[in-house]
C-alpha cells in the first residue's frame, strides 16, 4: 500500500558531481546540535510583568567539514552549524527569538528570477524564519513576504502553548526558500511536557536528534544545486541528491550502548522522500509524529518521511552487543552507523505500551468541507512549469478562510503524478483516509468518482500532524480545528521546488463573532 512515487528524470550535471561511495564509510562521528542558552530575560508580549527567555541566532556563512576526506564545504546556517543549535522548551513558556540576518550579499546558488517573487529587482539574499509545527501569532509566523536583507532582523514571539513535539525552524523566503534550506539555514525545535516526561522515556544522551536531508556535491565538496537547460528559467521541478547528510555528516557513525535509544528523526530534505530501516532487520518502534506522541508504539521494519515529517523512534540495541548496525534508506543507500558496545549495561528507561491519547476530532463537528485540487501545468513537452493549489497562484485572493475554532474537513484531490506532502501553518490535524480517485474524469470533468474504498491512515499516521502525504491520483481527507490566533498563515506542499513555484497559498483564519 506503500505509494509508488514518481519523479521526472532529474536533469544531467553540468559539473561533475561527487559521488560518495567513492569515499570511506562511517570516519566521522555523527554530530549532536548544541543546545542554545538564553542569556538574558524579557518582557513577554503577553504581559510586561511576565519575563521570557531570549534568545538570538544568527544566520552566516561558514566552512564545515561534511567528511573527513572532503574539502571544507560553504554552507549558510545559524550560529556555525547546519542543522543549527537546538531550541529547547517546556510547553506553555513563552520564548522570544530574534533572528537575525549576517549572511553575505551575495548568494552563492542559482536563483531563477522568473518565479514569483524572486524578480531581478529583489536582493538575492533576503531570508524570513518559521518555526515549523509551532502555534505562533501570524507576525511571528515567518509570513513568505516578511523577508528582510543582510544588517536586519526579526524578533518572534513563541507562545509554545502546545503539547511535546519536535518542530523545526527554517527559512520560508518567497521564491529562494528552496535554495536558502539548500545551503543550510534550518535547526531543530524541542517543546517538552509533563506528560512525556512521566513516560520515562530514554532521555539525555540516550535521546538522538537525526536530522536527514540529501545534497550533491561538485569534486570541490561545494553544494551543487542542478538548473534546467533554459538559463532564464533554471528552476527546477524537484532536487534529488546522491550524498545523504545526518547531522549534517555524510555516512557519520554513532557509538551506542546495548540498551534502548530514542531517535528524534526529522526529513529536512528538499524533496526526497527516505524509507528507512536497519541492515540486521531490527524493529523499530515509533512512538511519536510531527505533533507529538502516537497513542501507543509501532513497531515497523521501514519507517517513511517525506519532506517535513518527523517520526520519534525507540531502537533497542540490548540484544545486538558488539554489532555494527546501518542504518538505510531505500533498502540500499547507507546513511549512518550504529558501533553497539559489547559491555553490558543496565537501561532504566521504559517503551511504555500506552503513550498518550490522541482524541479524535468528530465529524459531526464540521462547519465546511473544502474540495482542494493538488495539479501542476505543463509546457508543450509535458515539462511542469509550476504547481498549483486548486489552480490559484499565490498572489491572488485568499480562499481558504476558516472560522477561528471551527472545525473543518479539506480534501485534497491530487491530480498529478507525484506525492505532494502538504503542510499547514498554525494548526495541527488529524488524517481521516486516503481513496483512489478517477483524477482525469475530476481534472477534465469536474466529476467525482472514487475507485474502491476508502483507506485508514497507517498506524504511524495515527497521531497528530502538520504535513500530509498527498499520494497521487488519490483524495486524502484531514481534519482540523483551527484553534489559537485569528489572521494570515500560509498553507502549502513542502516539496521546496514546488512551494517555491506557485505550490504555495495564504490562507486566513477569521476571528468568530
Ligand atoms: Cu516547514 Cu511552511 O513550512
Ligand atoms: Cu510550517
Ligand atoms: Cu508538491
Amino acid at each position: 500500500m506503500m505509494p509508488q512515487v514518481t519523479h521526472r528524470v532529474p536533469p544531467k550535471p553540468v559539473r561533475p558531481v561527487l559521488d560518495p561511495s567513492t569515499l570511506a564509510a562511517f570516519v566521522d562521528t555523527l554530530p549532536i546540535p548544541g543546545i542554545v542558552r538564553s542569556t538574558e530575560l524579557r518582557p513577554s508580549p503577553d504581559g510586561p510583568k511576565l519575563r521570557i527567555p531570549y534568545y538570538r541566532l544568527a544566520m552566516r556563512q561558514f566552512q564545515a567539514k561534511i567528511h573527513r576526506d572532503m574539502k571544507p564545504t560553504r554552507l549558510w546556517g545559524f550560529g556555525s552549524s547546519s542543522p543549527g543549535p537546538t531550541l529547547e522548551t517546556e510547553s506553555g513558556k513563552g520564548m522570544l527569538v530574534e533572528w537575525a540576518n549576517e549572511l553575505p550579499r551575495e548568494h552563492f546558488l542559482p536563483i531563477d528570477h522568473s518565479i514569483h517573487g524572486a524578480e531581478s529587482d529583489k536582493p538575492d539574499v533576503r531570508s524570513v524564519v518559521h518555526l515549523h509545527g509551532a502555534k505562533v501569532p501570524p507576525e511571528s509566523d515567518g509570513y513568505p513576504e516578511n523577508w528582510y536583507v543582510p544588517g536586519k532582523s526579526a524578533t518572534y514571539y513563541y507562545p509554545n502553548q502546545q503539547d511535546a513535539a519536535l518542530l523545526w525552524y527554517h527559512d520560508h523566503t518567497l521564491g529562494v526558500n528552496r535554495l536558502n534550506v539548500l545551503a543550510g539555514l534550518f535547526g531543530l525545535f524541542v517543546v517538552r511536557d509533563p506528560v512525556e516526561e512521566a513516560l520515562n522515556l530514554p532521555r539525555g544522551k540516550y535521546e538522538v536528534p537525526l536530522v536527514l536531508c540529501d545534497r550533491m556535491f561538485d569534486l570541490d565538496g561545494q553544494l551543487y544545486y542542478p538548473v534546467a537547460q533554459n538559463s532564464t528559467n533554471p528552476w527546477v521541478s524537484e532536487f534529488r541528491g546522491n550524498a545523504i547528510l545526518a547531522n549534517g555528516k555524510l555516512l557519520p557513525y554513532l557509538d551506542v550502548e546495548p540498551r534502548k535509544y530514542r531517535f528524534r528523526v526529522l526529513n529536512a530534505a528538499n524533496g526526497r522522500f527516505f524509507r528507512l530501516a536497519l541492515t540486521n532487520g531490527q524493529t523499530l518502534q515509533q512512538i511519536g509524529t510531527d505533533q507529538g506522541l502516537l497513542p501507543a508504539p509501532v513497531a515497523l521494519k521501514q519507517v517513511v518521511l517525506a519532506p517535513a515529517e518527523r517520526a520519534d523512534l525507540v531502537l533497542d540495541f540490548s540484544d545486538h552487543a558488539g554489532e555494527q548496525i546501518v542504518l538505510k534508506n531505500d533498502f540500499a543507500q547507507p546513511v549512518m552507523q550504529f558501533r553497539v558496545s559489547r559491555t553490558k549495561v543496565s537501561d532504566s528507561s521504559s517503551l511504555p505500551a500506552a503513550l498518550r491519547p490522541v482524541p479524535r476530532i468528530a465529524e459531526s463537528e464540521v462547519v465546511k468541507t473544502r474540495d482542494l485540487r493538488l495539479g501542476e501545468i505543463n509546457d508543450l513537452r509535458g515539462e511542469s512549469v509550476a504547481v498549483l493549489l486548486n489552480d490559484a497562484h499565490w498572489n491572488m485572493p485568499v480562499t481558504e478562510n476558516p472560522v477561528l475554532n471551527s472545525v473543518e474537513i479539506w480534501n485534497l484531490m491530487n491530480v498529478t503524478d507525484d506525492v505532494h506532502p502538504i503542510h499547514l501553518h498554525l494548526v495541527r490535524f488529524q488524517i481521516l483516509d486516503r481513496r483512489r480517485f478517477d483524477a482525469f474524469a475530476y481534472q477534465n470533468r469536474g466529476v467525482l468518482k472514487y475507485w474502491g474504498d476508502a483507506i485508514p491512515p497507517e498506524p504511524g499516521e495515527t497521531g497528530w500532524k502538520d504535513t500530509v502525504r498527498a499520494d497521487p491520483g488519490m483524495v486524502t481527507r484531514i481534519i482540523m480545528r483551527f484553534e489559537g490566533f485569528a489572521g494570515r498563515y500560509v498553507w502549502h506542499c513542502h516539496i521546496l521546488e514546488h512551494e517555491d513555484n506557485e505550490m504555495m497559498r495564504p490562507y486566513d483564519v477569521i476571528a468568530g463573532r
